[in-house]
């Protein structure tokens, strides 16, 4: 039983919900390990599809915990870095995990949504790397994904300002794929993650990890990985199955093989 997030399915989704309101959900090591086990159970689960991870109301996640960090020494932070190993976890889940954020995204909340694959968030949404107010930097990948999403010379003011920015200025920024009205964002989220989670399974993973590909790699190999596997999606039955619906012009039934 998990004490600082909720969890429940609804059709071929997971929702997860952060869940310590007296700390705007910051992010403790309970939280990550309670997160990074939900998240693999959902990974595990043969009837999930997608998975949508979310905060309150007021807050996504405020950050990392400063409480739980301020008196920590360099070595037990490099020793023991639950936290990151945490993050990692959830970076290597192959299916597609959707941020649904309203209120605060701060630091390590703005660095989590920044690892699930895409970001929805509501109109109330506000993000910021501000670790430099509190004497410290991002430090589980703020500054290196916020500048692939959003350009150096606005990473750079976010993280040397401390400066929170709004909804609208990260969807023109490309930080968020689309804002909502709050009391719909989970809604919205799940919906859009109910869609994912029909289309046949291996091809979304396949997908996942070619996008992906993009920020690892040159543009003539990521180019060349998403030729070979796109040759590859043709040994799926789905990829007959996909093809077939469209001629004969109904709906596709995906097997998952
Ligand atoms: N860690 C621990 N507790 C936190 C927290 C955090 N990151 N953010 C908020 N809280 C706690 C507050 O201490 C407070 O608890 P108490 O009532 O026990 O004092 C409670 O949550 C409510 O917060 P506030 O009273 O501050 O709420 P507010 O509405 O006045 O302000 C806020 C909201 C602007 C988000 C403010 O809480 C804030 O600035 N929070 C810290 C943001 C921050 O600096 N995040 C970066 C953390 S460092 C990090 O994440 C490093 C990394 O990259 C790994």
């Amino acid at each position: 039983m998990f004490e600082t997030i909720e969890t429940r399915n609804e059709g071929n989704v997971t929702l997860i919900t952060l869940s310590r309101p007296d700390a705007l959900n910051a992010l403790n090591a309970q939280l990550m390990g309670e997160l990074t086990q939900a998240v693999k159970q959902a990974e595990e689960d043969t009837a999930i599809g997608a998975i949508v991870i979310t905060g309150s109301e007021k807050a996504f996640a405020a950050g990392a915990d400063i409480k739980e960090m301020a008196d920590l020494e360099f070595s037990q932070v490099f020793n023991e870095d639950k936290v990151s190993a945490a993050m990692d976890e959830i970076t290597r889940c192959r299916k597609p995990i959707i941020a649904a954020v309203a209120g605060y995204a701060l630091g390590g909340g703005c660095e989590l949504a920044m690892m699930c694959d895409f970001i929805i968030a509501a109109d109330t949404a506000k993000f910021g790397q501000p670790e430099i107010t509190i004497g410290v930097i991002p430090g589980i990948g703020g500054t290196q994904r916020l500048t692939r999403f959003i350009g150096k010379s606005k990473a750079m003011e976010m993280c040397l300002t401390g400066r929170m920015m709004g909804a609208e200025e990260a969807e023109r920024a490309g930080l968020v794929s689309r804002i909502v009205p709050a009391a719909e964002l989970v809604s919205n989220a799940l919906e859009v993650a109910q869609r994912i989670a029909e289309f046949s399974r291996p091809v979304v993973m396949m997908a996942k990890e070619c996008v992906n590909r993009a920020y690892e790699t040159t543009l003539t190999e990521g180019v060349l990985f998403e030729r070979r596997v796109f040759n590859s999606v043709f040994a799926l039955e789905d990829q007959k199955e996909g093809m077939t619906a469209f001629v004969e012009k109904r709906k596709a039934a995906f097997k998952n093989r």
